[in-house]
């Protein structure tokens, strides 16, 4: 019953959609678990860019068949978009392969409005949310309020649920002063997305469940990082979904089988979208590097959102933390060549108060922002071009060392480096 996971362990856009299709090669199933379209993750074959948001990243694979979990939360708009960009890519896209489940739930405009609303309403405290309608589509499901895929399944019965749910959220609407929704217009679109989703809404659980038993690989890919999850993450700053190792059980709805390898996939630094704690945060010239320009596609600038990401030095307190609270059994580490360049390179090995050191926080995540960093420097590799590694031999010294020090100050065995946004820039390691 090989059920292998990939885990973000920041605050996402670690390169896990990479992992995921390098993986979907020896996997039967590829799944999501949770999030939404919040989700951007990227993989590129061959100079092909494909950003996806809802749709696993093994869809490339044309051997896999792809869930879409009871844990995620799905905007049929953006979806049919995904459906359409993949189509016109040459991906195959069909209900034989991709299952959406019947229990995951549907993000209407009313929730993408209330998302928006509520962070205008938040003002200089903003969570700097994607406003995708994330946080409101889970309020709902979690207050027993929510639509679900199967509702699309019943037209008439949707219609009216519908007209119930927009006629609330205008209320909530009224009150942050933003104009209603209009209902027919809504109804309208969601009558002509329950005809073209329809075919593809299934039992899920079943079908990850049965291939389990049968022995087929199942790969679980994580949304968003562990530092967003909603339970474990920098709350308040956080999403509103489960994006550890422990969501992958209830959000595909399969018992408790003991995982084959959970994978972190760690970037070579840190990175952060939207508001909130970041202790290693740095501006100016070196944040300058670490984000790149905008020039290349894999520059520190959101896949979902355009917006430019923050920046910082990789932080290994948070690392053996993510590594912790997900029973990480291997790295993956991304975007090792972006450090090239740099004379020295940090990593936070603990925190500092006062006089006190910590290695591990009393509380977990709270009150991240009372700490500050303690950094070991290590030497950088300068202009050495690593693109073209393939081995652990062909890198550099200094990139091994680096390497080495997050091994040992993060406590997890690196199994893959990779050196560039290409299916083949990647290094295995014989562990
Ligand atoms: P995800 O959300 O975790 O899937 O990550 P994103 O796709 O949002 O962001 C990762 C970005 O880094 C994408 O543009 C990837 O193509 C790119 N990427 C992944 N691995 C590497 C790498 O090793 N080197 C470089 N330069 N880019 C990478
Ligand atoms: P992937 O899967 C990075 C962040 C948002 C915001 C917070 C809450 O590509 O790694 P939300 O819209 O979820 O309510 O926003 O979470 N966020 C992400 N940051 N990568 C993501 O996904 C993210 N999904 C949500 O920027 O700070
Ligand atoms: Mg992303």
């Amino acid at each position: 019953m090989p059920l292998d996971i990939i885990i973000g362990t920041q605050w996402g856009d670690e390169g896990k959609g990479r992992f995921v299709d390098l993986l979907s090669r020896n996997a039967q199933i590829v799944a999501r678990f949770n999030g939404g379209d919040n989700a951007g993750h990227t993989v590129t074959v061959e100079r092909q860019i494909f950003k996806l948001h809802l749709i696993p990243s093994g869809i490339i694979h044309s051997g896999t068949i792809n869930l879409m979990g009871n844990g995620m939360v799905i905007h049929p708009g953006s979806l049919l978009d995904e459906m359409k960009m993949l189509s016109d890519g040459g991906v195959d896209v069909t209900p034989k392969r991709l299952f959406i489940s019947y229990a995951a739930h549907i993000i209407t405009p009313a929730h993408r409005a209330i998302d928006k609303a509520m962070e205008s309403v938040r003002g200089s405290g903003l969570l700097g949310t994607t406003g995708r309608g994330i946080g409101p589509a889970y309020t709902d499901k979690t207050a027993r309020q929510g639509l679900r895929m199967i509702d699309l399944l019943d037209p008439e019965n949707l219609m009216d649920n519908l007209d119930d749910h927009i006629r609330k959220a205008n209320k909530t609407l009224e009150s942050c002063q933003v104009a209603p929704l209009d209902i027919r217009e809504i109804q309208e679109q969601y009558r002509v997305y329950s005809q073209k989703l329809a075919p593809f809404i299934a039992d899920t659980s079943r079908i990850a469940s049965d291939a389990l038993y049968h022995g087929d690989t199942v790969l679980a890919e994580g949304a968003q990082g562990s530092l967003l999850d909603v339970d474990m993450g920098t709350y308040p700053y956080v999403t509103s979904s489960s994006c550890t190792s422990a969501g992958v059980l209830s959000g595909l709805g399969i018992g408790a089988y003991p995982a084959r390898r959970v994978i972190g996939i760690t970037k070579a630094f840190q990175t952060r979208v939207g508001s909130g704690p970041f202790p290693t945060e740095q501006s100016g010239q070196i944040a300058l590097q670490l984000r790149g320009t905008g020039a290349n596609p894999w520059d520190e600038y959101g896949t979902t959102t355009g917006r430019a990401r923050r920046v910082g030095w990789l932080d290994s307190v948070l690392l053996r933390y993510a590594a912790r609270i997900n029973g990480l059994t291997k790295l993956a580490i991304t975007k090792l060549d972006v450090l090239q360049g740099l004379d020295e390179l940090y990593i936070c090995t603990a925190y500092q108060k006062g006089n006190q050191i910590y290695t591990e926080l009393p509380f977990g995540l709270s009150n991240l922002e009372s700490y500050s960093p303690v950094y070991t420097r290590l030497p950088g590799w300068k202009s050495v071009d690593i693109t073209g590694a393939r081995t652990w031999g062909d890198l550099p010294a200094e990139a091994q060392r680096y390497i080495e020090a997050i091994v040992e100050f993060g406590g997890v065995p690196v199994h893959w480096i990779s050196v560039g946004a290409e299916r083949d820039q990647v290094i295995r390691m014989e562990s």
